[in-house]
């Protein structure tokens, strides 16, 4: 049987968990949740963000669900037994190297966006960030102390031909189920590791993807252009820096944190299968945290691109976010506030998610 390992972690991780949970049951489905501590809980109970029978899990599972891990109340603990080392494992442990970052604007929630609602009604652009890679990994890296006494911090951006490979496919793959569009994001004109990534992205497109078009942008220009026209996108696959910042960047084109899922795959193995695991954006906001008032919304869709990604049910992921838009019509949790509906906390936005379902 299918199996789905579930990891609320902190903070309002565990709540809007219990939300997303509350809308998966009703939809039925014959797939088993295995519940496991992750982050500051397992540190707590079991003195490591990620107990080494969590990962053999991970491993196991054909998917992870994961809420967030972090707080305050680890600020003192050593950094690799830090709740955020947990996530940071799993991406490692499981070779999760393409995140999708979806920013969908719903039409009813246009007005919600930090733009003008006629820039983003109807969005859907799909971010594809490589993970585990680039600068953020490359060698040589550190804090060196320098003769005259001052220091240098060096890190390193490293791109090999399969990182790029790998990860431009699964872009390319992705806007064959869309609307067809790659662009390529970059620094070509002034990184080395850009120019390789231009050119390995677009003879990957030529070799295996001529049905689908690909232009390249210059990362600076990428960030000018989703904020003055974001619909212009379809996919965008780009680097792990570059990455970070312009999803960070296009997540507020929705206007709520609380609302953006993602997935982080890893690579196909021999027997077809492919480790996944879907969380939203946002983290454990210690902030609003055990006051019942966290969107759940980006866990509950987090849950759908599970469905979807790694148990190939589409209709019931549809259903889902169908479901999710229509509930955001109704009633609102406090961060998208809006004069005219009702303020609800996390359950009851489930509750009405689950009413939509049509169940
Ligand atoms: P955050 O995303 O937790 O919160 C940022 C702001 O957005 C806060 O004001 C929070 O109340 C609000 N917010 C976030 N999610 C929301 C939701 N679903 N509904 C309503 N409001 C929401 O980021 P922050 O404050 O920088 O980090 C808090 C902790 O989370 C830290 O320990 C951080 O390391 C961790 N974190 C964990 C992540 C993960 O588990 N993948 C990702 C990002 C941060
Ligand atoms: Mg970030």
């Amino acid at each position: 049987m299918t199996r789905i390992l579930v990891l609320p972690g902190d903070g309002i991780g565990p709540e809007v968990m219990a939300a997303a949970l509350t809308v998966f049951d009703a939809l039925g489905l014959s797939v088993e949740l295995d519940h496991d501590l992750v982050g500051g809980a397992a540190y707590d109970a079991e003195g490591t963000p990620l107990p080494d029978r969590v990962l053999a899990k991970a491993h196991a599972a054909d998917a992870v669900l994961f809420g967030a891990v972090g707080g305050p109340k680890w600020d003192g603990v050593a950094y690799d037994l830090r709740p955020e080392a947990a996530i940071i494992g799993l991406r490692k442990h499981l070779d999760l190297f393409a995140n999708l970052r979806p920013a969908r604007v719903f039409d009813r929630l246009a007005d919600a966006s930090s733009l003008k609602p006629e820039l983003v009604r109807g969005l859907d652009l799909m971010i594809v960030r490589e993970s585990t890679g680039g600068v953020y990994f490359g060698e040589p890296r550190g804090i060196e102390r320098l003769p005259d006494g001052t220091e240098r911090g060096v890190n390193t951006e490293v791109y090999s031909t399969p990182e790029i490979e790998r990860v431009a496919r699964v872009a390319l793959d992705l806007a064959r189920r869309r609307q067809g569009r790659v662009t390529s994001v970059d620094k070509a004109n002034v990184m080395e590791s850009g120019l390789l990534w231009r050119r390995t992205v677009q003879a990957v497109r030529d070799r295996d993807f001529t049905d689908v078009a690909l232009d390249h942008l210059y990362a600076d220009n990428c960030a000018m252009q989703i904020v003055r026209a974001p619909k212009q996108f379809d996919v965008v696959v780009t680097g792990n820096l570059f990455g970070d910042i312009l999803s960070d960047l296009a997540s507020m084109c929705t206007g709520s944190l609380g609302l953006l899922p993602s997935a982080t795959l890893g690579p196909v193995d021999a027997d077809g299968r492919r480790p996944a695991l879907y969380e939203p954006i946002h983290g454990s906001a210690p902030d609003i945290a055990g006051r019942g008032v966290a969107n759940p919304i980006a866990q509950i869709l987090s849950l759908a691109m599970l469905l979807r990604w790694s148990l190939g049910l589409e209709e019931p992921a549809t259903r889902v976010e169908r479901a999710c838009e229509a509930a955001l019509a109704r009633v609102r949790t406090p961060d998208l506030a809006a004069p005219d509906l009702p303020t609800v906390g996390t359950r009851e936005m489930a509750d009405a998610v689950v009413r939509e379902l049509g169940l």
